[in-house]
């Protein structure tokens, strides 16, 4: 076992903790997620998200409009709870074991990186003395998807007497909700209807379907028994649940183990979702548990070797850091049927969408550790475009694609259009990824067949959404940057400076390709003339991107310096975050951001502006940002790395590492923020490193903070693996496989071979 692979953290089944574990301890694959629910249940009043996912499961529901203006959404899609296999509930000699009802005696959580399963260990005693060890271990299985275990452990430690388990498989179940909260659902019905159950040959089985999006689910369980003495089993159906009970002998000292399987499927992946799920139970049964159990951490190996970090002097960070790729390898889909949800699939927060998070802030970690993983988020993406062209048709657009703010098939699901389709940036997101992913790999293939279109498109918005004005400017109006605090502004500079990417980049690689017969078939497809690239062009050359002079910095937008500024010293704490205390008209009437906006401008487009305007507008907007969204300090780290303001990066990246772990926005209960975990890699690989990746190639700029005395990653690059090490006295990059390379170090060139690494003294 390598340290810093385990998160372990006691379990005292206090009611405040519970849902936070369930979170933390879940069991996700990129297909299925399991919430860390407890199998015995909790008490009734006890706060639990007993929920299980599958990506891009999904039932369309009303989302009614007060005022039904022109083309608003009155829609939305929101994720399924899809059923509860994992009931497991346990009666010792008649004597039933609920840990959250007290009894124990010590009780912890593990989840273990390396192996791929998490483990709640419980020592408990029984109102009348019987005392039992409970172990249960579960697993989500990366390499057979549909497949997860739990491993029901129980030893006997003082007596010898009968375990009866009543193992549970319920299709109906309703989703959780918070009308309190708007980042949650505020109903919780039962969405899905079950078109057939029962067993078969002792396997228990439901077919499900959601009325409204078409879906069909299917859902299996199986049990094996392992013990010394003989069990029974019997299986019976009771209000709708499938129960399998499992009668066990135990004797003192020696420990039953229950393996229950459960197996997952739906009818977009599926023909016979049902006929799938049987089989993934009957070849996972033939398979030995430890077989499973190898294949995972074979898998792992793979992923850690190709990925892992190591920091030095700081061990709680290392495995914080750690624990963030863990779980943006479980939210990352296998195929291109979903995306990755701002929670992945640890549970319901904004409803299981998908936002420009995956772009902006996921799309770097996997280009750089797993590119396959990157293309097939991307290809998400091009798999819905048409559905992007038909929201920009809606929103007004005779042409190009405006990505939904919030989706989980593609199409727009914000009830809230300011603070949701106003947010264009998203196309910037993911024309932005497009280009960063092809400049990591030279995907060729990906350009021609999926990146292009995207790209063309994309910036057509931008030519059909901006207007020149009196002096030649560029401008784009009504937009809202990723600051949701300002909302419908003209020119925000975040935005322009992503249009003006997206143009270029665009035009740019058309003209590379222009060429190929596969392009010149797209462009005939779109009906792409030269003059419209050279629109593009000239869209870019002069998109407007505001500089105030008196401050010396980039202003939010055209309005922002105007308004009073918001002190937030002053504000109570309990205030926080203020988009549950304030009228959005309110907040939208000062200078206060909920989030990195121009500055994450700069850390994007560092080329556009001067260091001192860069620093000046750092300073500034330090002061007025509250961070309330979590994809915020992540950003002023990275952005404070490639300033030089090395303690500003350190003490942001603090608070960005542990957000979860710590439960920092009080609200991991409702899933974990995937793309804070991205953005904390990117503020170690972009922001301490300064590795960047532009058309210009590879460069390379590393410092190790203060507090820290080292750091290394693997990463990938162009089909090369590489490898970067910083330490207090200088830094390394060692190719470990691949053609040579030049690496920019400082604005001058050196090539990296096997064996002459780039090394750095200082
Ligand atoms: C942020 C958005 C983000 C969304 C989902 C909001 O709080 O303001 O930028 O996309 O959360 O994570």
């Amino acid at each position: 076992m390598q340290t810093g692979m385990r998160i372990v953290r006691k379990e005292n089944y206090d009611p405040k903790e519970l849902n936070l574990n369930e979170t933390l301890f879940s069991n996700a694959n990129g297909y299925i997620g399991i919430r860390g629910t407890l199998e015995e249940g909790v008490p009734d009043g006890f706060p639990t998200m007993r929920g299980q996912y599958l990506a891009g499961a999904y039932e369309i529901i009303p989302m009614k409009q007060a005022e039904s203006l022109c083309n608003l959404v009155e829609k939305k899609q929101t994720m399924l709870n899809i059923c509860d296999t994992q009931t497991i509930r346990l009666t010792i000699d008649g004597e039933e074991f609920m840990p959250a009802k007290g009894g124990n005696i010590r009780a912890e959580r593990i989840l273990d990186m390396e192996a791929g399963y998490t483990e709640r260990t419980t020592h408990w005693k029984s109102p009348s003395g019987k005392e039992i060890r409970v172990s249960v271990k579960r697993m989500a299985h990366f390499m057979v998807k549909e497949l997860f275990t739990i491993e029901y452990s129980i030893e006997a430690l003082n007596f010898s007497g009968e375990a009866v388990i009543d193992s549970c498989h319920t299709a109906q179940v309703a989703n959780f909700s918070d009308s309190e909260d708007p980042r949650l659902a505020d109903e919780s019905p039962c969405y899905l209807k079950t078109v057939e159950q029962g067993f078969w040959k002792g396997t228990s089985y439901s077919v499900t379907r959601a009325e409204n999006s078409g879906m069909t689910i299917a859902a299996a369980t199986d049990h094996i028994v392992i013990s010394e003495g003989r069990s029974d089993s019997m299986v019976r159906e009771e209000g709708g649940c499938l129960i399998t009970r499992l009668r066990i002998p135990v004797r003192k000292n020696s420990t039953v183990t229950v393996l229950k399987y459960a197996a997952f499927s739906d009818s977009v992946r599926e023909k016979d979702p049902k006929a799938k799920v049987m089989q993934v139970l009957s070849d996972a049964m033939h398979e030995d548990i430890s077989g499973l159990y190898e294949r995972q951490k074979e898998y792992l190996s793979r992923f850690f070797e190709r990925s892992k970090m190591m920091i030095e002097g700081d061990d709680e960070l290392e495995e914080a850091v750690r624990f963030n790729m863990y779980q943006l390898l479980a939210a990352a889909p296998c195929d291109s049927h979903s995306g990755i949800a701002a929670k992945g699939l640890t549970g319901e927060g904004y409803e299981g969408h998908y936002f420009w998070d995956t772009e902006m802030y996921i799309v770097p970690f996997f280009t750089l550790t797993d590119p396959a993983l990157a293309r097939n988020i991307l290809s998400f993406r091009y798999a819905t475009l048409d559905k992007a062209r038909s929201n920009a048709k809606l929103v007004g657009h005779k042409k190009g694609a405006l990505y939904p703010w919030r989706t989980i098939t593609g199409v727009e699901c914000s009830g809230y259009f300011p603070s949701g389709t106003a947010a264009y940036h998203i196309n910037g997101a993911i024309s932005y990824a497009v280009n960063l992913y092809y400049l990591a790999t030279g995907d060729d293939g990906f350009m021609k067949e999926m990146g292009l279109e995207m790209l063309i498109e994309t910036a057509r918005l931008w030519l059909d959404t901006g207007v020149y004005d009196r002096k030649g400017r560029f401008l784009i109006h009504e937009v809202t940057g990723p600051d949701e605090y300002t909302c419908m502004v003209s020119n925000n500079y975040y935005t322009n400076a992503c249009a003006k990417y997206n143009l270029e980049t665009a035009a740019g690689l058309y003209e590379r390709f222009s060429s190929e017969p596969e392009v010149a078939a797209l462009a005939a497809r779109l009906s792409l003339s030269d003059s419209e690239i050279a629109e593009m062009k000239a869209a870019a050359e002069h998109m407007y991107l505001p500089y105030d002079e008196e401050y010396g910095i980039n202003p939010q937008d055209d309005s922002f310096l105007d308004k009073p500024v918001w002190d937030i010293s002053k504000t109570p704490k309990e205030d926080f975050p203020l988009l549950l205390h304030y009228h959005p008209l309110h907040l939208y009437r000062y200078q206060v951001c909920k989030q990195a906006d121009t500055v994450l401008a700069h850390f994007l487009f560092p080329s556009l502006q001067s260091k001192e305007t860069m620093e000046k507008s750092f300073r500034y907007y330090e002061k007025i940002t509250t961070h309330d969204s979590s994809l915020s300090t992540c950003v002023f780290s990275m952005t404070a790395s490639m300033l030089g303001l090395k303690e500003e990066a350190l003490s942001y990246f603090g608070d960005s590492a542990k957000l979860d772990l710590m439960n920092r926005h009080e609200n991991t209960k409702d899933g974990v923020h995937t793309a804070n975990m991205g953005g904390c890699y990117m503020a170690i690989v972009n922001g301490f490193a300064g590795l960047r990746i532009t058309s210009a190639g590879l460069s390379v700029d590393p410092f190790v903070p203060k507090g820290l005395s080292s750091y290394s990653f693997p990463f990938t690059y162009r089909g090369r693996q590489l490898k970067l090490s910083a330490g207090t006295d200088g830094a390394e990059l060692e190719l470990i496989s691949g053609d040579d390379l030049a690496v920019t170090f400082r604005g001058d060139e050196y090539t990296v071979t096997k064996e002459k690494p780039w090394t750095y003294r200082q």
